[in-house]
Order: C-alpha cells, then structure tokens, then sequence
C-alpha cells in the first residue's frame, strides 16, 4: 500500500497520509505525491474540496527525522519546499480531519485548511525549538494571527503539545468530536461544502487569503533560516538523541 494514498470521488479529493508504522512521518517521495495532487486539484474545477487525513488514528508525526538527520540539504526546490507553496497557493476549499498525533507540519499544515475537525483523542505539537529548529509553513506570520502573540509565543518557544479543546479554543480548529464520529462529520461538512457553486467557492477562498503573497515569502524567509538550522550542533544534538531515545543534551550550547 502506498505512503499517500489520494482518491477522488464525488468532487472530494481525498489526500491520506498511511505510514502507520512510522506514525505517518512524512517523507520527500510522500511530499512530492502531495504536492502533485494540489497542484493537478488547482487546475481541474471538478475538485472542489480536499480532505487531509491520516490512518489508525494518526494524523502525522511530521517530517520524517531520519530524513533530516541524514538528508539535511533543504531550499525553495525541494518536494517539501513543493507541497507548501502549493498548500498556501491552494484556491479549493481544504478540510483536514485529525486523529492522534498532528506533530510539526501536521500542525502547521492546518493553519492554511479553511475547516479543521479533531477528534477529542488528538495531540497537537510544533516541537521546533526543542529540536533545535525554528517555525516552518508561514507558521511564525500565522500562529500569531490566528491566536495572538502571547499564546503563538507560548506554543512555539516551549513546543508543548495541546489538545483538541485548546486548539478549539485558540482558533486552528472548527469543531471537536469523538474518533468514531471523524469520518462522519467530516464527509458531512465535505459533502456540503462540495454542494455549493465551485467558482464562488474557490473565489471567496481566494478573498479571505488575499495575504498569500505575504505568506508565500514567509515561508521562503522560514526555509533559509530553517535550512540553517538543520545542520546545526543543536538540531543535531536533538535529532541524535530522537533516534538513540535517549533525551537531548543542550548543556553544552
Ligand atoms: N520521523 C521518523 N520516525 C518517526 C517519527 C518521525 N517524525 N515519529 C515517529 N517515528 C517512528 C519512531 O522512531 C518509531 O520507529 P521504530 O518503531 O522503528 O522505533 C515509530 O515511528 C513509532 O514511534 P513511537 O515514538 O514509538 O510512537 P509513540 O506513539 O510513542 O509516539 C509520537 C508518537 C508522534 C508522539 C512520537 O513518535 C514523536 O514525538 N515523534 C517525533 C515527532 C517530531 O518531532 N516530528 C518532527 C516535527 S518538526
């Protein structure tokens, strides 16, 4: 079975990140299957919603760290570089249903999703900083626009996790439901959304996130800085100690 696995029906185009074993950490090869899906949903008016899930209540545990740890050479042409810039270009309403752990990217991945339902067993976590890496996906201009300076502070510079009632209350999630209610009420609001006049739709998504090119060069700006980051003592430090499982050691920092 394939690492995405991307299905289309009834106007829904369904993207599921499947890695259970590896709890859905994303790799390059599961990036680029995702990039190319949204680009291909932007140029074809039969999408008219996607649908981000993931498998065995895990939506994902962000960016494989294996792969940053032993393939640390990122830039602005890269199939994540790829996936984001066609994440924040993205005209179709986009709907993410979270099970489980939505770690890193599967954070911030919902900050550009217009509805987000989570189930009352999801854990939310941007661990940048403890692994000596900085916010990614135009999170540093989102997070405090979504949920104000304080409270985007607070998640990025401790890196603690949150669950559905907090993210609920701090504004990244539309609605928290029981795990074997997701795929309901999901395929409910995508079913709804999916009823509507396409051209309105894709056009008031477009209105609501005139600010795109502001978050296209925020991720740009991110991505040096994070590129950076990846090869640092300290990212390597914490990415080291994740693979030994042992805690990291910053002492010597
Ligand atoms: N990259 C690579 N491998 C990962 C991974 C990731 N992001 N997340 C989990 N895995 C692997 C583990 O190494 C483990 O592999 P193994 O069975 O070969 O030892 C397997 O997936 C199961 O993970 P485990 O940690 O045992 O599951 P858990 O249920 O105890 O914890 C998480 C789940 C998501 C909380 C935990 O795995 C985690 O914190 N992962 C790292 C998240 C992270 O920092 N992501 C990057 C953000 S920038």
């Amino acid at each position: 079975m394939s690492d995405v696995i991307i299905d289309f029906q009834d106007h829904i185009l369904s993207i599921t990140m499947n890695r259970p074993l590896k709890k859905n950490a994303l790799t390059a090869a599961m990036y680029s299957t995702m990039a190319e899906a949204l680009e291909m949903a932007e140029t074809d008016m039969s999408v008219r919603v996607i649908i981000f899930q993931g498998v065995d209540g895990i939506f994902t545990s962000g960016n494989d760290l294996a792969d940053f740890l032993g393939n640390p050479v990122r830039g602005t042409d890269t199939p994540v570089s790829r996936f984001l810039f066609a994440l924040a270009r993205s005209t179709v309403p986009m709907i993410a249903a979270v099970d489980g752990p939505a770690v890193g990217i599967g954070t911030t991945m919902l900050l550009h999703c217009d509805m987000v339902i989570a189930a009352d067993t999801s854990l939310f976590m941007m661990p940048f900083t403890n692994l000596g890496l900085l916010p990614e996906n135009g999170s540093s201009y989102l997070l405090p626009k979504i949920m104000g300076h304080t409270k985007a502070s607070e998640l990025i510079l401790t890196g603690r996790a949150f669950t559905a009632e907090e993210a609920l209350s701090y504004g990244v999630i539309n609605e928290v439901c029981k795990a074997d209610e997701l795929v309901t009420i999901t395929a409910k609001w995508a079913a709804l959304l999916a009823s509507k006049p396409p051209s309105a739709m894709r056009k008031s998504k477009a209105l609501m996130k005139t600010d795109m090119p502001v978050v296209i060069d925020r991720i740009r700006i991110e991505m040096e800085q994070f590129s950076e980051a990846l090869v640092s003592p300290e990212a390597k430090e914490a990415l080291t100690a994740f693979m030994e499982k042992r805690p990291p050691d910053f002492s010597k920092f």
